[in-house]
C-alpha cells in the first residue's frame, strides 16, 4: 500500500486552546566537561520548535542522551547543558523536569507560561524507554494533545518515545517534524526515479559494516566509488598487493558478489589507483606516497592518493545525484585528510543533489568547513545508514498514512 509521511501541516489545531505537544527530538549531542561541543542536532531542531511555538503550542520536549545505565539519574548524561543551549537559541525559559512520571506533572504542563518550554530529563534514565514499554509510554503521552517526532537520528530505534508513545495518539494527531521530513526527502526520496548519473561513494573502515548498503546501491547507482580502508579488501580480491593495510579476509568472497552484481547491472566501480601510506597506524607515522594501486609489503594505506582524488572528483562533479557514506582515509590526522577533503570539495562543485550521510562523513565535511555547501548533511548516523539501505525505520513507520 502506498503511504506518505504525515507532516506538521497535517495537524488540525482547530478547537484547541494552546495545544500541548509531545515533541520527541534527538538532542543526543557530544558533551565535554558538561559543555555541548557540537550543536548541530540542537540547531537542526529549531525550525520545528519555532513552527509549533508560532501556533501557540505548549511544548513538552524530550530526548535521550548517550547510553546511561537506566537505573536513574547520572549527572554525566543529564540534558541540563542541552536545555541551556535551547534556552539561549529560543530566548525562552526551558524547565528541565526529572519528575515527569509523578502525579502532579500534568498540572505543571497545564500551567506552562507563554515564555516557557518543558524539557524532560534524559528518557534513558528509565530502562523502560529502550524496552519500548507500553506503561511508560502511556504515562509520557498522558494529557498531551499531539505527538510530533523530529528525532531523525533515533528513528531506527523502537524506543518507547519513538513508537509506543506515538501509538497512544490517533494517527490524525501525530506527525513528523521538519527535520525528519527533510531527511526522508534526501535519504530516500532522492533515490526514487533519480536523474542519472547517480554516484554513491563508500568509505570507512569495514566492508562488513556496509554490506547491505553496497548491495542496495548496485541497483540504484551508475557509479560506485570505493575508498577508505574498505577499498583494500576490494583491491585484494582483484589481485593487488595491499601490504600491511587492513583487509577483511572473510569478506573477500562477498566483494566478488558485489562486483558481479555491479557488472550485471552495468554499474561502474571506481577504486583507488594510488595511495598515501604509512608504516604503522599512528598519527605520527610519516606519509609515504604510493603511486600505484599496489601497496608494498612494509606499508599500509591510510588515505587515497592524488590521482585517485582527481578520478573520484571527476565522477562526482558530473553526477546528478551524489551520496557520500564514509571517509576516504584517516581524516582526523592531517597528513591523511587530503583524500576526504578533495572529495568533499568535489561535492561542493557538483551541481546536482549532494547528500552526506551522518556519522563520520558528516564529521569530515564539517571538519573541512564545507557542510553548508552541499544539499544535505544528515543528522543521523545509524538512522541515515539504515534508511539508505532501504529499511523502513520503526520511528517513521508510525507516522505514515495511506495515500
Ligand atoms: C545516535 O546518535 O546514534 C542516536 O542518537 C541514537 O543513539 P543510540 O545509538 O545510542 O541508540
Ligand atoms: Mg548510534
Amino acid at each position: 500500500m502506498a503511504t506518505r509521511l504525515r507532516n506538521l501541516t497535517d495537524l488540525d489545531f482547530t478547537g484547541y486552546n494552546r495545544p500541548i505537544v509531545f515533541l520527541r527530538l534527538d538532542l543526543n549531542v557530544p558533551l565535554k566537561n558538561g559543555v555541548v561541543t557540537d550543536e548541530t542536532r540542537i540547531t537542526a531542531a529549531l525550525p520545528t520548535i519555532q513552527w509549533l511555538l508560532s501556533k501557540d503550542c505548549r511544548l513538552v520536549i524530550c530526548s535521550h542522551l548517550g547510553r546511561p545505565k537506566g537505573d536513574g539519574y547520572e549527572k554525566e548524561f543529564s540534558l541540563a547543558p542541552v536545555g541551556e543551549r535551547l534556552a539561549a537559541h529560543l530566548g525562552k525559559d526551558v524547565l528541565l523536569c526529572a519528575d515527569y512520571l509523578m502525579d502532579g506533572f500534568s498540572r505543571i504542563v497545564q500551567q506552562m507560561g507563554q515564555n516557557q518550554i518543558i524539557l524532560l530529563e534524559n528518557l534513558r534514565f528509565h530502562k523502560a524507554e529502550q524496552k519500548g514499554d507500553r506503561d511508560f509510554a502511556k504515562l509520557l503521552a498522558a494529557d498531551k494533545d499531539f505527538y510530533v517526532n523530529d528525532a531523525f537520528g533515533t528513528c531506527h530505534r523502537a524506543d518507547a518515545s519513538m513508537v509506543a508513545v506515538a501509538e497512544e495518539f490517533p494517527l490524525e494527531r501525530r506527525c513528523a517534524g521538519l527535520l525528519v521530513q527533510k531527511e526522508i526527502e534526501f535519504l530516500d526520496g532522492a533515490f526514487k526515479n533519480p536523474q542519472a548519473p547517480v554516484t554513491a561513494i563508500f568509505g570507512g573502515a569495514k566492508v562488513s559494516d556496509k554490506i547491505a548498503i553496497l548491495q542496495k546501491f548496485t541497483s540504484i547507482a551508475n557509479n560506485m566509488i570505493i575508498g577508505g580502508a574498505m577499498s583494500y579488501t576490494f583491491l585484494r580480491y582483484l589481485g593487488h598487493t595491499v601490504g600491511k593495510s587492513r583487509v577483511e579476509e572473510d569478506k573477500i568472497p562477498l566483494v566478488g558478489e558485489i562486483l558481479r552484481a555491479a557488472e550485471a547491472r552495468k554499474v561502474k566501480i571506481i577504486l583507488p589507483v594510488d595511495h598515501v601510506c604509512g608504516t604503522e597506524f599512528s598519527e605520527t607515522t610519516a606519509p609515504v606516497p604510493c603511486n600505484t594501486a599496489d601497496i608494498p609489503d612494509n606499508l599500509m594505506g591510510l588515505d587515497i592518493g592524488p590521482r585517485t582524488a582527481s578520478i573520484f572528483g571527476d565522477a562526482i562533479r558530473s553526477s546528478k545525484v551524489v551520496v557520500w557514506n564514509g571517509p576516504m582515509g584517516v581524516f582526523e590526522w592531517e597528513a591523511f585528510a587530503n583524500g576526504s577533503r578533495r572529495l568533499a570539495e568535489a561535492l561542493t562543485q557538483c551541481e546536482g543533489k549532494t547528500i552526506v550521510g551522518g556519522g563520520d562523513s558528516a564529521a569530515a565535511i564539517t571538519a573541512f568547513g564545507l557542510e553548508t555547501k552541499v544539499s544535505h548533511v544528515s543528522t543521523g548516523g545509524g538512522a541515515s545508514m539504515e534508511l539508505l539501505e532501504g529499511k523502513e525505520l520503526p520511528g517513521i513507520k508510525v507516522l505514515r498514512a495511506a495515500l
